[in-house]
């Protein structure tokens, strides 16, 4: 991909409505299901970034009919509820969350499939997915890394599976994802206990298309379940994207920021929870509820102070932490993260891209390490000066970065900001729009 430099000037305020794109986790999901499903499903608000495509992709190729709409965001899906061989290798491209979950689903298929990427997904870890596959009783093998670990890419064969009880180590939403999803063709009942609650969106879609799913507790009790479609699923604006314009308004001086139509989902949303704790004036309007909860945000310039994260909390601003990691650089004392280690197995070790970035600013991101354990501590600093950052081309880091640039003390420079489109392909004109208001 090429890459796109550009220079971002400070903004003198930041004011305006921000229309966000579709959830992305919420988009793979309704993807699946109603390619499980038989008969026609329309998805709207449906994120057309990198990553959703390479599933749609994948779905093509397994036989399903998929007629996309990119300028009204509208996916319609036609599906027979039975996938078939796919003629050739499946190319997961960056998307992570499409081939841990997809492993799952293809597990379970009476045909032999294999999963290939591009190579900043093949240097991601798939055993913490492979091995509770296995205990279904999957086969499939992957490509040993010189210091252990599978990695893809990574061949599956037909095989019967079984259900497990199974108790999750690594908080990972796509790991337990991939569980549910062979799950749904498994001989008998699938019980994931999740001692630190990840994002529930598979269990809601899988609710909304009629499996018979239920929480109790930590557990998640799945009987092997055929999917019917709902006819329609609205994918609801991604929190993740929107934490990029709330941060980016409570940094900036004289800012007014509405963002409309955010999901906020009780377990994607600890970034919110943790910022109103640092003092931000963020005010929650107009909420409604359907299978996701949906919500208007209205974000204020804001005096930040510091504040502590605890391990449990980690899971529900995953993606968020690059972002939050700029908002503590700029709050009133030093914050600490904990537990934050699995920042390292994401598009890029985003400990160490933050970490040299942030440098760059005269922030000093120090790690503790405890017990395996990693915590963060980030000393925050009154101003940010102009400097030239690098993307390492990760999309979160980047989007991060132009935060950092629009509310820093002059011109600043990011080496590349293709790797956006991973997510939020709009994300620059978006912002744009709220500097140029
Ligand atoms: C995702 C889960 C998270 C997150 C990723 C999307 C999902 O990954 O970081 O961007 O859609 O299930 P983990 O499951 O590895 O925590």
């Amino acid at each position: 991909m090429k890459r796109r430099t550009v220079v971002i000037r400070p903004c003198a305020s930041l004011k305006g409505t921000v229309r966000l794109p579709g959830d992305k986790s919420i988009s793979h999901r309704a993807a699946l299901c109603a390619a499980l499903a038989s008969g026609t499903t329309r998805i709207t608000n449906f994120l057309f970034c990198d990553d959703c495509q390479a599933t749609l992709r994948a779905l093509r190729m397994m036989g399903v009919r998929i007629a996309a709409d990119p300028d009204r965001e509208c996916v319609t899906v036609e599906a027979s509820g039975l996938l078939s061989a796919p003629k050739g290798d499946l190319d997961m491209g960056e998307s992570g969350t499409s081939a841990r979950i997809l492993m799952g689903l293809l597990s379970a298929q009476p045909f032999a499939s294999r999963l290939d990427a591009a190579p900043s997904l093949l240097r991601r870890p798939m055993d913490r997915v492979m091995d509770p596959l296995r205990r279904m009783g999957a086969s499939l093998q992957g490509r040993r890394g010189p210091a252990g670990g599978e990695f893809l890419p990574v061949v599956l064969f037909p095989s019967a599976l079984k259900g497990i009880a199974w108790r999750q180590k690594i908080a990972s939403a796509q790991v337990k994802s991939a569980v549910l999803l062979a799950g749904l063709f498994a001989r008998g009942a699938t019980r994931i206990e999740e001692p630190v609650v990840s994002r529930d969106h598979t269990e809601r879609m899988l609710k909304l298309f009629r499996a018979k799913i239920r929480r109790q507790d930590d557990t998640i009790h799945l009987e092997p379940s055929r999917l019917t479609s709902p006819g329609s699923v609205a994918v609801p604006g991604d929190f993740s994207s929107a934490a990029f314009f709330i941060v980016a308004g409570l940094l900036a001086e004289r800012a007014e920021v509405l963002i409309k139509g955010v999901n906020l989902n009780p377990t994607r949303i600890g970034l919110l929870w943790a910022l109103k704790r640092m003092g931000a004036k963020i005010r929650v309007l107009n909420k409604r509820s359907g299978f996701e909860p949906v919500a208007d945000l209205e974000v204020r310039s804001s005096r930040l102070r510091a504040t502590v994260i605890e391990p449990r909390e980690i899971a529900t601003m995953i993606d968020e932490l690059p972002i939050l990691l700029v908002a503590a650089a700029r709050a009133q004392g030093t914050t600490v993260i904990k537990g934050a280690g699995e920042l390292r197995v994401k598009e890029t070790d985003r400990i160490e891209s933050m970490r040299s970035n942030l440098s760059k600013l005269g922030v000093t991101l120090k790690v503790r390490s405890l017990n395996k354990r990693e915590d963060l501590l980030v000393p925050g600093v009154e101003a940010f000066p102009a400097a030239s950052f690098k993307s390492f081309g990760d999309h979160r880091t980047a989007m991060s970065l132009f935060v950092v640039g629009l509310i820093s003390q002059g011109p600043s420079r990011l080496d590349d900001t293709a790797c956006i489109s991973k997510s939020f392909p709009q994300f620059l004109s978006s912002m744009k729009h709220l500097v140029a208001q």
